[in-house]
């Protein structure tokens, strides 16, 4: 498929609004795929206007929105309203929302009962965390319709599992994470995010796979990128050694609240311009 070019480089869809067909066809023509979370209306309408090729309702909103220490407290009916705000809020970008923990380990069932909820609420496909051992529930997804991103290397479900927050499949450990990754592309996942790889295995998975990899802290050679969106905009003051802030969005926000404060204590806010006369 012919991707046109933009200031920006080529566009993912041709401008069109992104989908699961059009992710293929960029891993062909080694187009990158930008994704980035979002939790809200607000910020996912400026981030879809930016031109951001996949939004991620992220179960990281624990961490990020609910200030939680990882994302297992999270619920599907959070999930839920956050999905339904940013799939309101969005016109372009594929929105995938995730499965939270809980919300689909008891197997294919409990998963399809809690993906059609994300769905029903402007999901245009969801993401789950695992290799070989979600095989059947992938496969019970596709079926129903419901496109699957897969998530392997550190999953942060599984945080207590893995000991802490820590780099994936180093060494042997490598090998059963290439034979996760095409068990799951068999079973059927459009897109597999590595999440804290070495950047070789990264490059061997994006090498082995038809369907593209987005990589969070797994090198340059994944066929697109995923951040959180704070961590993107500089919206905190720690951030993950693998992100970038391309903005100071926190301190920007500060100043604006700082600025707005003394406005009203020094009585130059509200202006006759902001009331009603009559
Ligand atoms: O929930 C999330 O934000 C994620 C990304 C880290 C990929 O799963």
């Amino acid at each position: 498929m012919a991707t046109p070019e933009s200031p920006y480089g080529p566009v993912v869809g041709g401008g069109r609004p992104v989908r699961v067909h059009h992710l293929t066809a960029a891993k062909a023509a080694g187009t990158k795929l930008v994704m980035l979370t979002a939790y809200d209306a607000p910020t996912a309408r400026i981030l879809d206007a930016a031109g951001t090729d996949l939004l991620l309702v992220g179960d990281s909103m624990g961490n990020v929105v609910l200030g939680y220490d990882s994302t297992l407290p999270v619920e599907l009916d959070e999930l839920v309203v956050a999905t339904r705000s940013v799939a309101r809020a969005t016109t372009r970008a594929l929105v995938v929302a995730d499965l939270p923990f809980g919300s689909y380990e008891a197997g294919p069932a409990q998963a399809l009962a809690s993906a059609v909820r994300l769905v029903k609420v402007g999901a245009n496909a969801v993401k789950l965390e695992g290799g070989r051992a979600r095989t059947a529930t992938i496969q019970a997804l596709t079926q129903a319709g419901i496109p699957v991103m897969g998530h392997l290397g550190f999953t942060p479900q599984s945080v207590n599992a893995l000991g802490g927050f820590r780099v994936q499949g180093r060494g042997e450990a490598g090998d059963e994470l290439v034979a996760d990754a095409l068990a799951i592309e068999q079973a059927g996942v459009m897109g597999v995010v590595l999440e804290m790889v070495p950047e070789p295995l990264a490059a061997r998975v994006t090498e082995a796979l038809g369907v593209p990899t987005i990589g969070i802290g797994a090198g340059a050679r994944c066929d697109g990128q995923v951040l959180v969106w704070t961590d993107m905009a500089g919206m905190t003051d720690w951030s993950p050694r693998f992100a970038r802030k391309f903005g100071q969005v926190g301190a920007a926000l500060a100043q604006a609240a700082a600025d707005y404060g003394q406005a009203v204590r020094a009585g130059s806010f509200p202006a006759p311009e902001h009331w009603f006369a009559s």
